[in-house]
């Protein structure tokens, strides 16, 4: 196995889990089913980053484009989130993780809405790892949100336009308060961000894998990571300055 320097994890990890419908393709199974098996490689990477140390977890599980989707397919994905968040709500408790989420959470349906609720709540002091889903996530729309609730505020005179900064409007984004992702995993041979955390990947190291989601576990993820760290973030200075 790959080793990793522990000194020198990236704090916060994202990944786009993508792949679950070619791995079924692949199997002969239904795409259904490949979701299904996508969710054991959710487990298992949630428990190998709380293993090493991550601190933030960040996954995108379901895009604000993912609604028109077939609704079998939508049924199915939102059964299998609710399923997640009450088999895991025990494991999370155990190991000390905080469930938080990030989209237009009230756009999920009320059963989803229910356990989601309940799991952010009853984790809400778990300090071990931050485990963030994306949920009916957009990238843009965030950014649209995130305008709307500072003209809002302008109006009601709790904030002007001098005020405005770029950690002023970080904090008005659903990612408030979280450090920006430092590595950002896409698997299955894409390579694109599919409207995920623009505004957050400004700096971003990218891994792109043509390993399917439901085959990416944990060692492939100390793979990810041994990469991440022989790179140089220089954040636009020099070599010699960084
Ligand atoms: C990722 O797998 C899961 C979601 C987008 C919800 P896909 O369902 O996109 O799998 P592919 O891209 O069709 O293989
Ligand atoms: C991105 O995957 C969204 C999630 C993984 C939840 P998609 O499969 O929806 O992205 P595109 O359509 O290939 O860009
Ligand atoms: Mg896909």
């Amino acid at each position: 196995m790959e080793r990793i320097d522990k000194t020198k994890l990236p704090q916060h990890i994202a990944v786009i889990m993508d792949g679950n419908g070619r791995w079924a393709r692949i199997h002969s199974v239904s795409r259904i089913e490949g979701h299904r098996k996508g969710s054991e490689s959710v487990r298992d990477i949630v428990r190998t980053c709380r293993e090493i140390g991550i601190k933030y977890l960040t996954l995108y599980a379901f895009s604000v484009e993912n609604w028109l989707r077939p609704a079998t397919e939508v049924r199915a994905l939102m059964g299998l989130l609710e399923k997640f968040l009450r088999s895991e709500l025990q494991e999370m408790q155990d190991s000390d993780i905080r469930l938080m989420a990030i989209g237009d959470i009230e756009g999920l349906s009320r059963g989803v809405k229910k356990v989601l609720r309940e799991a952010i709540e009853k984790t809400s002091e778990n300090k071990g790892m931050v485990l963030n889903l994306a949920l009916s996530y957009g990238g843009r729309d965030e950014i649209v949100e995130a305008t709307k609730r500072i003209l809002k505020d302008s109006n009601a005179g709790k904030i002007t336009h001098e005020d405005i900064t770029k950690e002023i409007f970080s904090d008005y984004l659903y990612t408030s308060g979280m450090p920006d992702p430092d590595l950002l995993i896409r698997t299955s041979g894409e390579y694109r961000l599919s409207n995920f955390l623009l505004w957050q990947s400004a700096y971003t190291e990218f891994y792109f894998t043509d390993t399917l989601w439901p085959d990416f576990r944990g060692e492939k993820l100390i793979k990810a990571i041994a990469d991440y760290q022989n790179r140089e973030r220089r954040f636009g200075l020099t070599s010699d300055q960084s």
